[in-house]
C-alpha cells in the first residue's frame, strides 16, 4: 500500500448501480457506469488510504488497491456497507435504486392470455442518509452525490440537509451533458461553508481533487 496523506485511514466508497430484480431473469438497473466511484477508490488509494469499495455490477473495470465487495441490489448494498463500518470517511457515489419490486418472482414470469404483469414497489434503504444519521460510530465525513437534471444547486443543497451528509457532490446529469457514462465530470461540492462549483474536468481529475479535500478534512 502507497503511504500518504491517508496512511492509516479507512475509507468506504460505493459506486455503481443497483439491479433490484423482478425475477430469475429480469431487473431495474440505471445507466450509472460506476466510473467517478472507481477514479475516487483509486485517488484514495493513491493518498495512501485503506479502501472498502461496494460496488453494484458497474461497467466500469474494478479499481486496484482496494478491499472489493460486490453486490447486486440495494438491499445487498445496505448490508455490505453496514459491514464495512467502522470508517473514518465514506463516499456514496452509487446510485442506488430507489425502489425495488416488492416481491420479486422465484420464476420467470411467463406471458399470458389472461394480461399485462403489474409490478409492485417498496422503498429500498437509503444508504447514505442511515450512515449519515447513526448515532454510533458515524463516519467523521460523509460525503454523497446528487445526480439532477433540473434545479441542481436548490435540490442538492436541500439533499445535503434532508440526508444529514457533511458534503453533497452535485452534478448536472442531463443527457446532453455527457456526464453519465462519459469520462468528464462538472461537478459542484456543497457543505457547511456553501457551494464550490469546478471547472469541467476529467473524472479522475474531479477523484484526486476530491481525495485531496478528504485527506485534508479528516
Ligand atoms: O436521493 P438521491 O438518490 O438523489 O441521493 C443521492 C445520494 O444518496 C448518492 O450519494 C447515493 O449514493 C445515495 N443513496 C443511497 N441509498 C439510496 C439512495 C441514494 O446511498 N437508497
Amino acid at each position: 500500500m502507497k503511504a500518504g496523506p491517508l496512511t492509516g485511514r479507512r475509507i468506504l466508497v460505493t459506486s455503481g448501480p443497483t439491479h433490484e430484480p423482478i425475477d430469475p431473469v429480469r431487473y431495474i438497473a440505471n445507466r450509472s457506469s460506476g466510473a467517478q466511484g472507481t477514479a475516487i477508490a483509486e485517488a484514495l488509494v493513491a493518498q495512501g488510504a485503506e479502501v472498502v469499495f461496494v460496488t453494484g455490477p458497474a461497467d466500469a473495470a474494478r479499481p486496484r488497491g482496494v478491499h472489493l465487495v460486490e453486490v447486486q441490489s440495494a438491499q445487498e448494498m445496505m448490508q455490505a456497507v453496514q459491514e464495512a463500518l467502522p470508517v473514518d470517511a465514506a463516499v456514496f457515489s452509487a446510485a442506488v435504486a430507489d425502489w425495488r419490486v416488492a416481491s420479486a418472482s422465484d420464476s420467470k414470469i411467463k406471458k399470458t392470455k389472461q394480461g399485462l404483469p403489474k409490478l409492485e414497489f417498496a422503498e429500498n434503504p437509503d444508504i447514505l442518509a442511515t450512515v449519515s444519521q447513526l448515532q454510533n460510530g458515524r463516519p467523521k465525513l460523509v460525503v454523497g452525490f446528487a445526480a439532477e437534471t433540473d434545479d441542481v444547486l436548490a435540490n442538492a443543497t436541500a439533499k445535503r440537509t434532508r440526508k444529514g451528509c457533511d458534503w453533497i457532490v452535485a452534478n448536472d446529469v442531463s443527457p446532453e451533458t455527457g456526464i453519465m457514462g462519459g469520462s468528464e465530470n462538472a461537478v459542484t461540492l456543497i457543505s457547511e461553508d456553501g457551494a464550490e462549483s469546478w471547472p469541467r474536468m476529467g473524472k479522475t481529475e474531479v477523484a484526486k481533487i476530491l481525495a485531496e479535500r478528504i485527506a485534508k478534512a479528516l
